[in-house]
């Protein structure tokens, strides 16, 4: 509490005192917490636009700054200089590792790498070309059947935690391997977090296989940059689901199908499909972006550039700025020329320099460049989503720890205002 009060007036001329609270980077809020209780009234704030539902101390943004910090540090700093272990351990655990500690995280996120035996026959019960969001969800939520004392919320929950971090990745890889019929590979202990996962999806028993270090170090980038992103629609969802003390296993199982929408994480596989229908010679663009961006200028059409605007950004996405450069950095070290990314580019060029774009502040956002770079590394575009997931599970897994830890956590019950019917006398069906 700041010790400030705002004056509300309410329509019958009755004054009530609302406290002030500021946050750390002096955002001020006003806190509403009696409201009901004190004059009857509630808050209408559809899509939460306006609505604190929490304190948290895990990650600011100030969107009309473009700044990204995650406990106090810079995305830019934290891109470049840490890797995903590390910053997991950070946003799970509120500081940086000392040496000893992020080598016994890492040891546990090693050991706990591979999945029980059982869980291989999930992967054959999914029809071929199923989205693998439907399977990591599924087995995610599985994961609770298998270490069912995360249901005693009394217990520690460390190793839940540190379990879902791990296996998750060897779930995407081996999701990835049962689609395009590979035999399965196991998780090598020798090897860092993000080459692991790299040798998981890209080995085969039948040679020998190196990560390549540029690639190692693209992967951390892009997961660090998708670790945390506050109160977004998965992470809120997190918290609700958690919220009623279900397990971590099911939060964080309702979180990846939040962020499946392509509103939300599912937009980086939509912006590369947005990119191939542009160019397909044989569609409506063929190659003409300027037409397609008319087309989104006209609300008729009901076209949205995919992978541009943000609810929270009104300036360059940090992390899509890194991106950007990353993608360029990667393509050169692979050789790579890809038409995408010159469409992209000149889609981004064009969109900046609109009217329609400018006045409405829609910038490209992480999931602009993403795609482009999941694609030089060879991640197939329905596996973009789950790339996010991966990235995003220590964020999802902060926020959670933080609401269960925190005494004043009250199940997450918002109101409505109710614009149906009055009372009225049922009527019997032969006389409707
Ligand atoms: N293309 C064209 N117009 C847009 C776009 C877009 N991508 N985004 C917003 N607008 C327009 C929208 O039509 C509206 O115009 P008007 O005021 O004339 O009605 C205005 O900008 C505000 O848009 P909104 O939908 O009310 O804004 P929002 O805060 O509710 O939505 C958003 C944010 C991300 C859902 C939206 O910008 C969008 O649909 N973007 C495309 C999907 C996308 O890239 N999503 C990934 C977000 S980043 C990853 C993550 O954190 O989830």
């Amino acid at each position: 509490m700041s010790g400030k009060t705002a004056k509300l007036t309410l329509p019958d001329g009755t004054e009530h005192t609302l406290p002030v609270v500021i946050g750390s980077e002096a955002e001020p809020a006003l806190d509403i917490r009696a409201l009901r209780q004190n004059t009857g009234y509630v808050t209408l704030d559809s899509g939460y636009m306006n609505t604190g539902a929490t304190t948290s101390a895990i990650t600011y943004l100030d969107g009309e700054k473009g700044i990204l910090r995650y406990r106090g540090y810079n995305i830019e700093d934290l891109a470049e200089k840490s890797t995903f272990v590390e910053t997991s351990y950070l946003l799970i655990n509120g500081k940086l590792p000392t040496k000893a500690e992020l080598e016994d995280f890492s040891v546990k996120l090693t050991r706990h790498s591979m999945i029980h035996e059982g869980m291989r026959h999930f992967f054959e019960g999914f029809p071929p070309g199923s989205h693998p969001m439907a399977g990591l969800s599924a087995m995610v939520t599985s994961l609770s059947a298998y270490y069912p004392d995360c249901l005693d919320r009394t217990a520690p929950m460390d190793l839940h935690l540190t379990r879902i971090l791990s296996k998750v990745r060897t779930i995407a890889a081996f999701s990835y391997k049962k689609t395009i019929g590979q035999p399965i590979m196991y998780p090598r202990n020798a090897l860092s977090y993000c080459a692991n996962f790299l040798h998981m999806m890209f080995a085969v028993p039948a040679e020998p296989y190196e990560p390549d270090p540029i690639i190692v170090k693209a992967l951390n980038q892009l997961l660090i940059l998708h670790a945390d992103h506050e109160q977004n629609c998965s992470t809120s969802t997190v918290r609700m689901v958690g919220s009623s003390d279900a397990n971590v296993y099911a939060a964080v199982a309702a979180g990846i199908l939040a962020l499946w929408g392509p509103l939300h994480g599912g937009a980086n596989q939509a912006v590369i499909e947005m990119l191939e229908i542009i160019k397909d010679p044989n569609g409506p663009y063929q190659g003409d972006y300027k037409k397609f961006i008319a087309e989104v200028k006209d609300k008729k059409s009901n076209q949205r550039l995919m992978g541009f605007g943000h609810r929270v950004y009104k300036n360059y996405d940090p992390r899509a700025k890194i991106l950007k450069k990353m993608t360029d950095e990667v393509l050169n070290h692979l050789g790579i020329k890809d038409p995408m990314l010159d469409m992209a580019k000149g889609l981004e060029e064009v969109a900046l320099s609109d009217d329609y774009f400018i006045s409405k502040k829609l910038y490209p956002n992480v999931d602009f460049y993403s795609g482009i770079l999941y694609r030089a590394i060879g991640i197939p575009t329905p596996m973009f989503t789950v790339m996010f997931a991966l990235g995003r599970i220590p964020g999802w897994l902060a926020h959670w720890k933080e609401m269960v830890d925190d005494p004043t956590t009250k199940i997450g019950r918002p109101r409505q205002i109710y614009t149906g019917e009055t009372q009225r006398a049922y009527v019997p069906i032969e006389s409707r």
